[in-house]
């Protein structure tokens, strides 16, 4: 048992070195993505008026100001597809913002709506963005299946790729080329694997009464307009009418095509071994290891034993590393607009 536990402290330790190393050499690499502009795929949301775009209309800036957020969203709606779009975030002091990339089909299916997202949760000054995923599949909120993390870099910096590739089997949240999750469809989940059409969503808003450290932090709009930037925006997939449950069979071939030889649509071993380091490394609460919420971790869930033992069985992550010791002081709460039966951890 000893020999075993030194030996596994000492690959976790030896994995800790290489997966910088790794994130570096291949985040460093980029898909081959054809974009398409905002007039040809994509219309307005909310805050028509906070809303900027370049004159090549490939860019488009959403501002948040004390009037006013911001968002658009694809003028179609879609079944499966890779949906993804550069990324730049606001920088300064930006608690209290949330910046969400995501795709839904809530409009449509009020009761039961399917939801993938990236939620970008900004901080006080010298704190680092997290950010969390979480996927909803036919209405089934009281299933938050939410993961957060942080990033191993600064998206205020650079535009970096955030992409979602969603087919019938499997969803995939990639940051550049790094796939950071991994959903694989089962019988168990049933309805629960979103399935209907979706729409593509870019929003920046206000989210002063959660968004940081459980609402303690607000929105200062000293620093306005906060101001997150979207570029080379990539629409793949088959419009579809949602609700004719048809679909253009002549796109679908197409897609189907083109999904299956494009270079996000399988993982090498070298991502999947990127994935591995970036969850073992950054995420710091995933559903699959909340053992208060779930007892029985939900049948999606693939538990990786090195994971499970940086989490207490509560699934909150343990702090008796050092440098994780200022987030415990913090009192952090992970907190979304879909999970406010958080709000008291
Ligand atoms: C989706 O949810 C609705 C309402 O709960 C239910 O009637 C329906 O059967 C579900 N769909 C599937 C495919 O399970």
């Amino acid at each position: 048992m000893d020999t075993f536990h030194s030996l596994s402290r000492k690959a976790s330790f030896i994995s800790l070195l290489l997966s910088l190393h790794l994130l570096c050499a291949i985040h460093s690499a980029a898909f081959n993505v054809e974009t398409v502009t905002f007039n040809k795929g994509f219309s307005h949301l909310f805050g028509e008026g906070n809303t900027i775009r370049s004159a090549d209309d490939k860019t488009v800036q959403l501002h948040l100001n004390q009037y006013t957020g911001s968002g658009f969203k694809s003028s179609d709606l879609y079944n499966y597809g890779f949906f993804s779009a550069k990324i730049k975030l606001p920088a300064e002091y930006t608690a209290g913002i949330v910046v969400a990339f995501y795709m839904t089909n809530g409009d449509v299916f009020q009761k039961t709506h399917d939801e993938l997202d990236f939620e970008f949760l900004g901080n006080i000054r010298g704190k680092r963005w997290r950010f969390q995923t979480n996927m909803y599949g036919n209405g089934s909120t009281s299933r938050g299946r939410e993961e957060r993390y942080y990033l191993w870099f600064d998206p205020s910096k650079e535009f970096h790729r955030y992409s979602i590739l969603w087919t019938t089997n499997i969803i995939l949240f990639y940051i550049d080329d790094v796939p950071i999750r991994e959903i694989v469809r089962n019988d168990a989940m049933g309805a629960d694997f979103p399935s209907k059409p979706m729409g593509l969503y870019a929003t920046i808003w206000d989210a002063s009464d959660w968004a940081t450290s459980g609402g303690k932090y607000k929105v200062n709009y000293k620093y306005a307009p906060f101001v997150a930037q979207f570029t080379d925006l990539a629409l793949h997939g088959c419009p579809a009418d949602p609700l004719q449950e048809v679909v253009n069979s002549d796109c679908a071939a197409r897609e189907d095509g083109q999904l299956a030889s494009d270079d996000y649509a399988s993982i090498t071993p070298k991502q999947r071994n990127a994935m591995k380091r970036f969850r073992g490394k950054y995420m710091y609460y995933s559903y699959c290891y909340d053992t208060i919420r779930y007892p029985v971790p939900p049948s999606e869930c693939v538990v990786d034993l090195a994971i499970r033992q940086r989490f207490k069985d509560t699934g909150r992550l343990k702090f008796d590393e050092k440098h994780h010791r200022h987030f415990k002081k913090r009192g952090e709460v992970m907190n979304t607009r879909n999970n406010r039966n958080q709000e008291n951890v």
